[in-house]
C-alpha cells in the first residue's frame, strides 16, 4: 500500500497556504494582532456581524475602499474614532501599534496590493 493518501491533505493545505495573501506581519505579531482583534474588534468587525457600516474581517473589497487614502489615515481614524467607530475600538489598554496590528489582521487580504502613500 502506498503512503500517497495521507499526504494529499497535507498537499492541499500547502496549496491553500501558497494561495493565501502573504501576511504583512510576522507570525508572532499576527497572533498578538488576532488576540487584539478577537477581544476588542470582533464585536463589530466579525464577518457575521449585522452592523452595516463596519468593514469586516478579511473582506478585501471593503478594506481596499477604506485603505484608499492610505494606511496611516485609516489608523488615525480608528485611534480617534469616527461615526459609530469608537476611539481605539474601546480598547483603553491598546497602543497605536496595537490598533495597527489589529487593522493589518482584519485587512490582510486587501494589503497584498500597494497602499497609496498618504
Ligand atoms: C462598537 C463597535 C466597534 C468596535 C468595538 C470596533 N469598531 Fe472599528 N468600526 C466600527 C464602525 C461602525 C465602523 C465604520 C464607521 C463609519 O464608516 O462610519 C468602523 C470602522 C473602522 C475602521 C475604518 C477606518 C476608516 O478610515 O475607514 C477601522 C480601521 C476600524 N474600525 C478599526 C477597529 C479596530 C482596530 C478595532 C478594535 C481595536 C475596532 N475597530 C473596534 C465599529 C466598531
Amino acid at each position: 500500500m502506498t503512503r500517497n493518501v495521507p499526504s494529499l491533505p497535507a498537499a492541499l493545505a500547502l496549496a491553500a497556504l501558497a494561495n493565501a495573501a502573504p501576511l504583512p506581519v510576522s507570525a508572532e505579531v499576527g497572533s498578538r494582532a488576532e488576540a487584539i482583534y478577537q477581544s476588542h474588534c470582533a464585536a463589530c468587525h466579525a464577518p457575521e456581524n449585522i452592523m452595516v457600516s463596519s468593514p469586516k474581517l478579511n473582506n478585501a473589497a471593503q478594506w481596499r475602499e477604506r485603505l484608499a487614502p492610505g494606511l496611516d489615515h485609516v489608523i488615525d481614524r480608528a485611534v480617534k474614532g469616527f461615526g459609530a467607530m469608537p476611539p481605539m475600538g474601546l480598547c483603553d489598554a491598546c497602543s497605536r501599534d496595537d490598533i495597527e496590528a489589529a487593522i493589518r489582521f482584519m485587512a490582510a487580504p486587501a494589503l497584498d496590493t500597494p497602499i497609496p502613500a498618504d
